[in-house]
């Protein structure tokens, strides 16, 4: 490995979602709500539920239709890193079992992480820092949410925002730019799920608490990374936020007075997947075609924890 072969970027990505689309109208049916609530206060419209489908079989599809589209040999891989909170089992990890499923080497790391919402940006540093240490230069980068397992349907204030989902990305060790901040700050109040063996293994979440952590946090991530790479978000083509609520979106966009369309946004789709929203959405992008060679992105994400993380890369 050169000196220079320290920046990463993505070759290609995948997704897969659930077959089931509920839309606001059926969770109207659920809970005392309606589709006008949900979209005035979060623009979401619908979102994919689970029927059956586990998060190993999401993040494997995801996964191996990334893997197909970079056109690598599966030796070639270096690490397998899984973002996820709503794993299939405690143990084995579902980075393991996509090593089952898609015989994926054995002689590498293959692990998962749990960083919430922002999970898909931290794992894409950890896959940089083993791929760092070994002699690969690609690694697997899967965020897969199956949040219908964690969310208590009786509950209207959590249970609309949430679906299921998982987006994946081939990324390689490379020279062009790379940049990246996360950190956390220890919070069970205002987000929290109980975990293994609790009576009611829900998602808690004060939403106006979450609201203003991330209007608040966002900016100053995108801060961060400009200052680091001496860009202007001028320079920028596409900011990329994990899709959690289109008013927390707008809030940032206005704040940073830049044009709404230099944020990408599919959440009326999808509603909220934690950590695998950023991926499936630059999966749409580079299907779409938005996203082209030269381009310089950046990814921000928040969640659990509380944690946040962003990433500035070149596509
Ligand atoms: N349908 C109808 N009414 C509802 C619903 C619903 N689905 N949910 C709550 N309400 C009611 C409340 O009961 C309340 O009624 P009340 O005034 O009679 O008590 C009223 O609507 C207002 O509730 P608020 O919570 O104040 O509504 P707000 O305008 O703040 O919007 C929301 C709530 C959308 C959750 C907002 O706070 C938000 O977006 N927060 C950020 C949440 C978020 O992004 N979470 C995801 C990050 S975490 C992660 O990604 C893991």
């Amino acid at each position: 490995m050169t000196e220079t072969m320290n920046g990463l970027h993505i070759v290609a990505t995948g997704r897969s979602l659930p077959a089931t689309v509920v839309t606001n109208e059926q969770m109207s049916h659920m809970v005392d709500t309606s589709d006008e609530w949900i979209v005035s206060r979060t623009g979401i419209r619908e979102r994919r539920l689970c029927q059956g489908e586990t998060n190993v079989q999401l993040a494997s599809e995801a996964a191996a239709q990334a893997l197909e589209r970079a056109g690598i040999e599966k030796e070639a891989l270096g690490a397998c890193v899984v973002s996820t909170f709503t794993s299939d089992y405690g143990t084995p990890s579902v980075a393991c079992m996509l090593q089952k499923k898609l015989a994926l080497p054995q002689d590498m790391p293959s692990l998962d992480i749990n960083a919430a919402c922002s999970g898909f940006l931290y794992g894409l540093q950890v896959a940089r820092g083993l791929l760092l240490q070994g002699e690969k230069r690609y690694a697997l980068v899967v965020g897969s949410e199956l949040l219908s397992r964690v969310v208590d349907f009786e509950d209207r204030s959590t249970c609309v925002l949430f679906g299921d989902g998982a987006g994946a990305a081939v990324v390689e060790l490379d020279d062009r730019p790379y940049y990246s901040v996360m950190g956390a700050q220890g919070n069970d109040e205002v987000l929290y799920c109980p975990g293994i063996g609790n009576p009611r293994p829900f998602l808690h979440m004060a939403g106006g608490d979450v609201f203003r952590f991330a209007v608040d946090r966002i900016p100053r991530c995108i801060d961060a990374l400009l200052s680091q790479s001496g860009l202007t978000l001028e320079q920028i083509d596409y900011v990329v936020c994990h899709q959690a609520n289109e008013r927390i979106i707008r809030h940032v966009v206005h704040k940073l007075g830049v044009p709404m369309e230099k944020f990408y946004m599919n959440l009326a789709k999808y509603g909220n997947t934690s950590s695998a929203s950023i991926p499936i959405a630059l999966d749409e992008m580079y299907c779409d075609g938005l996203l082209q060679p030269g381009m310089k992105i950046i990814c921000v994400g928040f969640g659990g924890g509380f944690t946040w993380g962003g990433v500035l890369m070149e596509v």
